[in-house]
This record gives C-alpha cells, structure tokens and sequence, in this order.
C-alpha cells in the first residue's frame, strides 16, 4: 500500500482494466455478472490509489462495468474492507466481534489507541497508521483476539505482540 492521498490517475490504467477483465470471464456475461464483478474491481483499484477509493475512480470503475455510480458508492461505503477518505500507508483492523470481544479485544483497541496516540477510524500524524473501525468478524475467530495488518492476519494478540507488530510498519 501506497498511502498517498492522492490517486496516481483517475481513470483506469490499461493494467486495471485487464485485471478487471479476468475477472469478468469468472462471471456470467450480463449486467448481474458485471455488477458480481463491483468488489473485485474495487479492491484492484483501492490497491493501486493509496489504499482508499477517490470518487473518480469508483466513477471508473462504474463507468467500465456500465453501472450507474451510486451503485459503486453503495458498494464502497457498505463494506469495512473498502475506504472512501485517504487513509495512512497501512490500516490496521483490530476485530471487535463477539469471540474477539469475549477474549478481549476491547483491551487491545484500548491499548493501540493509547500507543499510537489516535482513536478508533483516526490516522496517526505522520500518516503512517489508521486504526480503523471494524465491527465485521473477520473469520479468524480461532485466533482471537486478532487483526488484519494490510492484508495479513495477526492471531492471539497481547499488548507485547502489539508492540512489535506496529512498531515494525514503517
Ligand atoms: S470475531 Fe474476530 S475474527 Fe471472528
């Protein structure tokens, strides 16, 4: 992930575009197949933006897929796993869902808000981290407590594991 606030264009690349292509030919050929295809094509083009969706680019993305915007938007702003506003270089998803609840991850949000200085959907000053707010079970819940780094999962987590995972993310 980037963390640039802003995109590096606004339509899509040729690159994207071939992304979004393979996996149109997983769906079937037809408005409902294009619309199955919103989420893939939006995680291809949050990746390549910084790691958030400006509001040109989910038009993109509605434009390629012959969608209308607002459906993108709906799509965008329902799902935790996609940002509309600028977010740090890496987001951190601490789950606060019943079995991470149960086995404490209240402490641990409480604790990495402490360390990083911010609360819950901030990001911290250097623009390094955002905290975000995840209220969906991330289907890890064997590991729990847990949260996702970017894209990797961290299990089992205690305030020494904390440290040494952020502390390591530049
Ligand atoms: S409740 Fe946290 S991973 Fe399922």
């Amino acid at each position: 992930m980037s963390g640039t606030a802003e995109p590096i264009e606004a339509g899509l690349t040729e690159q994207e575009r071939a992304e979004i292509d393979a996996w149109l030919t997983r769906f079937p050929d037809s408005p409902e197949g294009k619309r199955s295809a919103v989420i893939p094509a939006l995680h291809i083009v949050q990746h390549n933006s910084g790691g958030w969706l400006p509001r040109a680019r989910m038009d993109a993305v509605a434009e390629y897929l012959e969608l209308a915007p607002t459906r993108v938007y709906e799509v965008a702003t329902f799902y935790g796993m996609f940002d509309v506003e600028p977010v740090g270089r890496h987001k951190v998803n601490i789950c606060t869902n019943i079995s991470c609840m149960l086995r404490g991850s209240n402490e641990i949000v409480a604790y990495a808000e402490k360390k990083l200085g911010i609360r819950l959907g901030e990001t911290t000053s250097d623009g390094r981290i955002t905290l975000k707010r995840e209220e969906e079970c991330l289907a890890a819940c064997a590991g729990a407590p847990m949260m996702l780094v970017d894209e990797v999962y961290y299990t089992e987590l205690t305030p020494e594991k904390i440290d040494q995972i952020l502390d390591e993310l530049e």
